[in-house]
């Protein structure tokens, strides 16, 4: 990765998002409140109904630690794959997401630039999750 590379500065926020947090343990406590917050949606909740809402907020964790550069690998499911079986993640879904991240964050005092910076990985999936629909 060059330092011209998109991916080397999101690298580097991310990193500084890990440093901030102090480690895993707050990550998790972080996202387990981003997803209990996403469950009790009204627009999202019915994507999580039934299912073990801790496990999904760890996996995504430890997808987002790959990222940070605080784990090696990531054994789960790419994005793109993780929700083959839901109904389709439509582009409203996904921006109430950002949403609900962005309150969460803030409510967690997260300087403003270290949230952009998870909120842009988040972003950066965009394609891979939502499904678009045809005119
Ligand atoms: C509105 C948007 C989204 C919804 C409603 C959603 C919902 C879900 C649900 C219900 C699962 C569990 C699937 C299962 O147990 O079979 C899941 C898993 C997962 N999602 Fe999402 N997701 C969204 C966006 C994203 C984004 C943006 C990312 C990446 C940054 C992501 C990454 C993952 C990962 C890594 C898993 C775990 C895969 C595994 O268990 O192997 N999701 N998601």
């Amino acid at each position: 990765m060059q330092p011209h590379d998109p991916a080397f500065f999101m690298r580097n926020a991310l990193e500084s998002l890990y440093q901030h947090l102090g480690g895993e343990s707050e990550l998790k406590r972080i996202m387990r409140l981003f997803y209990e917050r996403m469950a009790a949606d009204v627009m999202l909740g019915f994507f999580f109904f039934g299912r073990d809402l801790h496990a999904i907020a760890d996996r995504q964790s430890d997808f987002l630690l790959r990222a940070m550069g605080a784990r090696s690998s990531y054994s789960g499911r790419p994005p793109a794959q993780a929700h083959e079986k839901l109904p389709p993640i439509l582009p409203g879904h996904f921006d109430r997401r950002a949403v609900i991240l962005s309150e969460v964050l803030r409510d967690q005092a997260i300087p403003p630039e270290l949230a952009k910076a998870w909120l842009d990985f988040e972003a950066a999936f965009r394609d891979a999750v939502v499904t678009e629909q045809k005119p």
